[in-house]
């Protein structure tokens, strides 16, 4: 790593995910240069072309190319968006089989470029992905990092803050375990500019219903979002950027994302969705908050789901 001149990024999958990132990236000026791969050429040269005529208008100089993963050499970061994507009806789990023997070739690939840097998982089911990644790529567990439940800690933060007339920015609250199903609120640690949510709402029985329902509509956004316009994007973009920041600017700050549980929690062997410091060497540390009894166990159960979905997969 370091070995280059400016920061370099390239993504993998250039989908309705990929290009929104690439367009979240171009407006930012996070990085020197912007690589884009994917199997569809004729899409990605469209697509140069019409991110490269916008960085005059973006906040910093940015130079976007068509690539192939041998581009993945000096790369700093690699994000990888591509694979199938959920249909209506489908959960994120379903998509594993799929997306598993894609991800084998495209790490395969990344890594045979002499790669050595970070990789940042978008697709889905992103926990079992990252978990992939790291196996496929040997890189060390630090340098492997999902997008986990980022998004969800937005869309969880964003519809707190309409509840509560604030910034999403002044809203403390964080989604962890899988970014599914099986995802859960840390109720005890929340607080609304500074005010512990639980004590907002114990006497407010009108709010303290509303406040459950929106995390069902936070766990639940992704299925109405696919069901109204196919595909969800836009914000899982805003994540992957936020997290792109904190890794190239070398932030040291907490995002939730998935990253590799080797007894921080109480458990092990798996990726999920926690609050860890990301900054230039990747996944710095993960944070443990201290969970009640009931977090913990909707926690436990949340790993257990992960794991039983990457049980086929060990070698
Ligand atoms: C989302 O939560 C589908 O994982 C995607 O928007």
């Amino acid at each position: 790593m370091n070995k280059f001149k400016g920061k370099k990024v390239a993504l993998v999958g250039n989908g309705l995910v990929g290009s929104s990132y690439a367009f979240s990236m171009i407006n930012q000026g996070i990085c020197d240069e912007f690589v884009i791969i994917d199997l569809d050429k004729k899409k990605v040269i469209g697509d140069v072309m019409d991110l490269n005529h916008g960085t005059l208008y973006g906040a910093s100089p940015i130079k976007v190319k068509a690539g192939e993963y041998e581009d993945c050499k000096d790369a700093d970061l690699v994000v990888i968006c591509a694979g199938a994507a959920q249909k209506p009806g489908e959960t994120r789990l379903d998509l594993v089989a799929k997306n598993m023997k894609i991800f084998k070739s495209i790490v395969t690939k990344v890594m045979e470029s002499g790669f050595d840097g970070i990789f940042l998982i978008a697709t889905n089911p992103v926990d079992v992905l990252s978990y992939a990644t790291m196996k496929f790529s040997g890189l060390p567990k630090e340098r492997v990092i999902g997008s986990g439940t980022i998004l969800d800690t937005a869309r969880f933060r964003y519809l707190l803050s309409e509840e509560f007339n604030v910034a999403p920015q002044s809203v403390h609250a964080n989604i962890i375990g899988e970014h599914g199903d099986s995802e859960l609120p840390v109720w005890s640690h929340a607080n609304i500019s500074g005010k512990p949510l639980r004590s907002i709402i114990e006497n407010d029985e009108s709010r303290k219903h509303r406040v459950e329902e929106i995390f069902v509509e936070t766990r639940d956004a992704a299925y109405q979002i696919i069901e109204s316009k196919g595909a969800t994007y836009y914000g899982v973009a805003m994540g992957l950027m936020r997290i792109t920041k904190a890794i190239l600017n070398n932030q040291d700050v907490v995002l939730t994302v998935s990253a590799y549980l080797e007894g921080e929690y109480g458990n092990e062997g798996v990726y999920i969705g926690v609050p860890a410091l990301i900054n230039r060497t990747g996944i710095k540390e993960i944070i443990e908050m201290p969970l009640n009894e009931e977090e913990k166990s909707l926690f436990d159960r949340s790993v257990l789901v992960l794991k039983d979905i990457q049980a086929p997969f060990e070698e």
